[in-house]
């Protein structure tokens, strides 16, 4: 099964896929988590030209090509293989996040976006995505406590940015069955609970 969870940055998702993990790791399941970009030699290469403060001259295009070229890299040498052994895949971020952030965010033709996804990815589309939705307010109120000194380059991104970035995932929840939105403003174990009881409903299912 592959699962990614999805929202804006801040608003708990990290927590989340660690909480998940356990779990399912408790019930005996083999699982790789994983973090885009990033997750290979080569994309954390990737990473790190992608959220380095200095490369502020990246051009909106060249950004989305290189989300999308580490998530090539990271699909084929560790989601496919890892699928077809019978793993949990968990990703904080996938190919949702370039929709929303590159896409709605920053502006980029949908269509465009959507079609370079598919090329990267290929066949790995998740089985389940959870969103979690915090409203804007106190995802700024955690960026503000976190310091405008330890953000990197797209964190750095105006408020307008994330607004438009939300609304395209509440968007893609819409349309997309696979998609589970979470309300973020619950507690850490609520949350859990919530994501627990859709995960293990799936896995019941497929079994
Ligand atoms: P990261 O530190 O991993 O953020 P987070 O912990 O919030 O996931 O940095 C990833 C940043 O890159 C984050 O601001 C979201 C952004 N991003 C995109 O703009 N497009 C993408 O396709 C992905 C995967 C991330």
């Amino acid at each position: 099964m592959f699962i990614t969870f999805e929202g804006l940055d801040f608003c708990g998702k990290s927590t989340q896929v660690k909480l998940l993990k356990e779990k399912l790791e408790q019930i005996g399941k083999k699982i790789i988590l994983i973090r885009e970009p990033g997750g290979t030699q080569i994309s954390e290469k990737v990473r790190d030209i992608l959220l380095d403060k200095k490369n502020s001259e990246m051009h909106i295009e060249t950004e989305l090509l290189l989300f999308s070229a580490s998530r090539a890299q990271l699909v084929r040498e560790i989601i496919i293989p890892l699928l077809n052994e019978g793993y949990f895949v968990i990703s904080d971020r996938f190919h949702d996040s370039s929709i929303a952030y590159q896409g709605y965010g920053r502006g980029i033709n949908l269509n465009s976006v959507k079609t370079i996804q598919e090329f990267a990815i290929g066949l790995a589309i998740p089985d389940l995505t959870f969103f979690i939705d915090l409203p804007l307010k106190e995802i700024e109120k955690r960026r503000t406590k976190f310091g405008a000194n330890n953000l990197d380059r797209i964190e750095l991104s105006e408020n307008a940015f994330y607004n438009r970035v939300q609304q395209g995932y509440i968007e893609m929840c819409k349309n997309e069955k696979r998609f589970i939105t979470i309300d973020g403003t619950k507690s850490i174990e609520e949350i859990h609970k919530q994501i627990i009881d859709v995960v293990i409903n799936m896995v019941k299912k497929n079994e």
